[in-house]
């Protein structure tokens, strides 16, 4: 059985994971948080890391989208990896896995992914630090360690902005009429289960029965374990006005067909026009204003 670590190696394809990982040495220069953050976001919105100066971390997690895209599945080069949806980086805070698999340890690690001949920046990540350092002569240089850590603690400030649910669900008193019912519809259809509020996810992987259409086996390329089969993380439901298209690989940009595709995933049964349109109220109650996001856009 293959170590945890070799087994993230042979899933992603990638050697030098270990270089950003808990182990990693310390930045060249001590940094202090707010400097980190600093450079993080200038590394974040920089063509320099792709090898072709096409692309920035901000082509795919586009912060008025909620750091995610319109793209449906994005193909990298290496293509025993499975095109995907890129997530939204507003829920990063309590995850622990990375990745629609959680094929990802650490948010340090999560940096290498892009940052690999095979990955979409498609360059060695020390490439990528040399040829930032050669277009900033005037700077301190930095290190791999610096970049990912630097990285890292941009994306940790990234917070998903308060919604309408958040000012409602502080005034319990105010659960009446329809909203009350909305409420109960959601919980009674199982859907805070998994999606528990306040963040709206609990954490796990589910095989919530959607047809696979591109052959990706989840969380089971991770694991080996059989019941991992087409298990997914779950996401959360904040902001999905902004994150459309839906599911591991965006095969729905309709919300409300989106919902109905994913019930009858999991029964096996229709779900009914009236609970759908209480649902539909409590999803649009986590719905966010995208201009909170001004701060995160240089
Ligand atoms: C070409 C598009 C693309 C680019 C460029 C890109 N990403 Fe991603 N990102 C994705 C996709 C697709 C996924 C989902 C991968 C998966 O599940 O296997 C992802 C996943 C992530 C995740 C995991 C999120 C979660 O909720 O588990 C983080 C964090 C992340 N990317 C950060 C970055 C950073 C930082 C950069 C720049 C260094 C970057 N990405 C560049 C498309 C991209
Ligand atoms: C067994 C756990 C579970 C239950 C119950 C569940 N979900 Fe999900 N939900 C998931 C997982 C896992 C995904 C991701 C599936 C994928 O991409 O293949 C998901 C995806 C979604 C998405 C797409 C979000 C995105 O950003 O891509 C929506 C919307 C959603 N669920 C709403 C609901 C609603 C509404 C209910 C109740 C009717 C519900 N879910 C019940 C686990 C669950």
């Amino acid at each position: 059985m293959p170590s945890k670590l070799n087994r993230i190696v042979l899933a992603l394809g990638i050697a030098a994971l270990a270089s950003c990982g808990k182990d990693s040495k310390a930045p060249l220069l001590p940094v202090s948080q707010d400097s980190l953050q600093s450079l993080g976001k200038r590394l974040f919105f920089s063509t320099i890391l792709d090898q072709n100066g096409r692309k920035s971390c901000a082509s795919c997690h586009k912060p008025e989208l909620g750091f995610s895209s319109k793209v449906s599945a994005h193909a990298g080069p290496n293509p025993k990896l499975p095109a995907r949806n890129a997530p939204s980086l507003w829920h990063l805070s309590h995850k622990k896995q990375f990745n629609w698999d959680g094929g990802v340890p650490s948010l340090t690690q999560q940096v290498l992914v892009p940052l690999h001949p095979m990955g979409d920046f498609e360059t060695p990540p020390q490439a990528a630090v040399d040829r930032w350092n050669k277009a900033h002569p005037h700077e301190t240089p930095i290190d791999l360690a610096t970049l990912c850590l630097a990285l890292e603690a941009f994306q940790k400030s990234i917070q998903v902005p308060a919604t309408p649910w958040d000012r409602y669900s502080k005034q319990a008193q105010e659960w009446t009429g329809n909203a009350k019912l909305a409420w109960q519809a959601f919980n009674q259809n199982g859907c805070a289960s998994c999606h528990t509020p306040p963040s709206f996810t609990d954490g796990n992987f589910h095989n919530t029965g959607l047809p696979d259409f591109t052959g990706d086996e989840g969380r089971y390329r991770i694991t080996g374990k059989p019941q991992d089969r087409y298990a997914f993380g779950t996401p959360s439901l904040r902001g999905l006005n902004l994150t459309k298209p839906y599911f591991h690989d965006g095969r729905s940009f309709a919300l409300d067909s989106a919902v109905l595709m994913h019930y009858r995933g999991m029964h096996g049964r229709e779900l009914s026009t009236e609970s759908l349109a209480a649902i539909m109220e409590v999803l649009q109650s986590l719905f966010v204003d995208s201009t909170h996001q001004q701060s995160h856009i240089p």
